[in-house]
């Protein structure tokens, strides 16, 4: 059986863990391929509320393996962190794989990511501050450590000797920051290295095998691939080597683009930034940004604040423009549309289906910040349902305005939409589409 890839069609935060912790059940190999500590995935389902940042959405199957691929950046202290506080809760990360070579973020990241962001004043980005995109630039300027390393005493006391003369010079002659000591680092790392040991592997090999086998791998995207540095709205992306869009699902997991046989675009049914960098259909005050900021109207407690960082995401009208775009970027054959419910208060709600800019319609991304500033979003207007529909199952139960809007988008996208989902927990699906070959039913 072949690999699915699982991506974010916009900027992020669209629901990518609750559609991994879904899809997972029909899956043997969950694994994450890209980025860092920087993502934040929530999961809702019998165990509770969980926010992950680097474990694979799939660890709440005991019976799955869970891979964390050589394309992620790890912090080792957040992982632990992340282990302790699932171990806590009862959830056993035993099925839990890293790969030796995974990049790890060490202490200069963080701080060289924050001052990064002040010395750049109107070009800073927003970063999530985590130290993931420093730690990204590093495995480019080849001056990473791995988390091999990390297990070998030798090798990484010789690359952190050279690496942090390096990285002092940078922090203090450049940024006028106070140098790192050597020894503290040293150890602290050597004690993670210990503790991460007995799930460092050699995860090429055994993503390989198992795809050999025919058993079924989800690869699971972090950010969403407006993120992506080449295909994304540059320079307001993020920093992932493999990047997230899903063709870095290959490399970040080290399988080949044959491999991979379908890709689900998670789209929420409205868009969420956080940071800086162009938006065309942001809404910045009134009651519209209210109602979709705070959730009114959906599922309670599933206001749009970040995961990772607590900040009040940017909110906006669909931009089926972008999101057709995004569809094509990543080859998606499957569309699964998240936050149905958050728009049941609206009386009617706007889907942006091209630009205006100057005196041209435009039906794709803006080439520049310039004309991404000045793209004024054209709207169609359809009827709000202004009903609750979180306890909805089958297509056929939701409101008439609510499937006409779903069916819009998919028409405009040219892509199926196969899952709907009305509210944050496992069971607040809509499956419309079997896309594992009669494992599901609608
Ligand atoms: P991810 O980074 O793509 O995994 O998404 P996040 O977890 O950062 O953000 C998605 C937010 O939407 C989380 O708070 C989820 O619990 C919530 N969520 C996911 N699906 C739904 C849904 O269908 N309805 C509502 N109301 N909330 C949802
Ligand atoms: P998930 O996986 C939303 C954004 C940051 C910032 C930009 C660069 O939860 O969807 P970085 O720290 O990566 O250098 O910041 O990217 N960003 C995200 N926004 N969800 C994410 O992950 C994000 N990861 C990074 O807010 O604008
Ligand atoms: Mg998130």
């Amino acid at each position: 059986m072949p690999a699915i890839v699982v991506i974010g069609g916009q900027w992020g935060d669209e629901g990518k863990g609750r559609v991994v912790d879904f899809h997972s059940q029909y899956c043997s190999v969950i694994a994450r391929y890209s980025a860092g500590n920087n993502a934040g995935h929530t999961i809702i389902n019998e165990r509770g509320k969980f926010a992950l940042h680097l474990v694979p959405a799939g660890i709440f199957r005991s019976d799955k393996t869970c891979v964390i691929g050589n394309g992620v950046v790890i912090d080792p202290a957040k992982l632990l962190d992340e282990i302790d506080m699932l171990t806590s809760r009862g959830v056993s990360i035993s099925n839990l794989l890293i790969s030796q070579h995974a990049h790890v973020i060490m202490p200069w990241h963080p701080i060289i990511d924050r001052a990064e962001e002040t010395l750049k004043g109107d070009l800073a980005i927003g970063t999530t501050g985590t130290g993931t995109g420093p730690a990204f630039h590093d495995k480019v300027a080849r001056i990473g450590i791995r988390m091999a390393d990390l297990l070998d005493g030798d090798s990484f006391r010789w690359k952190l000797k050279n690496t942090l003369e390096y990285k002092n010079k940078v922090l203090t002659s450049l940024y006028g920051l106070p140098p790192l000591e050597y020894q503290p680092i040293l150890d602290t790392y050597l004690a993670y290295g210990e503790k991460l040991r007995p799930y460092v592997t050699d995860t090429l090999t055994f993503v390989q095998e198992a795809d050999a086998r025919g058993e079924m791998i989800l690869l699971e995207g972090a950010q969403g691939v407006l993120l992506d540095l080449d295909t994304g709205t540059y320079p307001y992306v993020t920093s992932s080597v493999p990047a997230s869009v899903a063709a870095g699902g290959a490399i970040g997991i080290g399988l080949g683009p044959t491999s991979i046989s379908r890709v689900v675009g998670v789209y929420k049914s409205y868009q969420t930034r956080v940071g800086n960098g162009p938006m065309p259909t942001e809404i910045t005050s009134g009651g519209d940004m209210e109602m979709l900021r705070e959730g009114l109207g959906g599922a309670a407690g599933t206001a749009e604040y970040g995961t990772t960082t607590g900040r009040a995401r940017r909110v906006g009208w669909f931009d089926s423009v972008l999101a057709k775009y995004t569809a094509r970027s990543n080859g998606v054959t499957s569309v699964a549309l998240t936050r149905l419910d958050s728009l049941s208060a609206f009386e009617s709600i706007k889907i942006c289906v091209a630009y205006e800019i100057g005196d041209q319609r435009v039906t794709t991304l803006p080439a520049t910040l310039t004309d991404a500033a000045r793209a004024k979003p054209i709207y169609e207007e359809l009827p709000g349902w202004q009903q609750d529909v979180t306890h909805v199952r089958h297509l056929a139960d939701l409101p008439p305005e609510a499937r006409q809007y779903v069916h819009r988008i998919q028409d405009l996208m040219g892509v199926p939409v196969d899952m709907i989902s009305v509210g944050p927990e496992r069971h607040q699906a809509i499956v419309t589409r079997d896309i594992f070959g009669g494992a599901i039913q609608s």
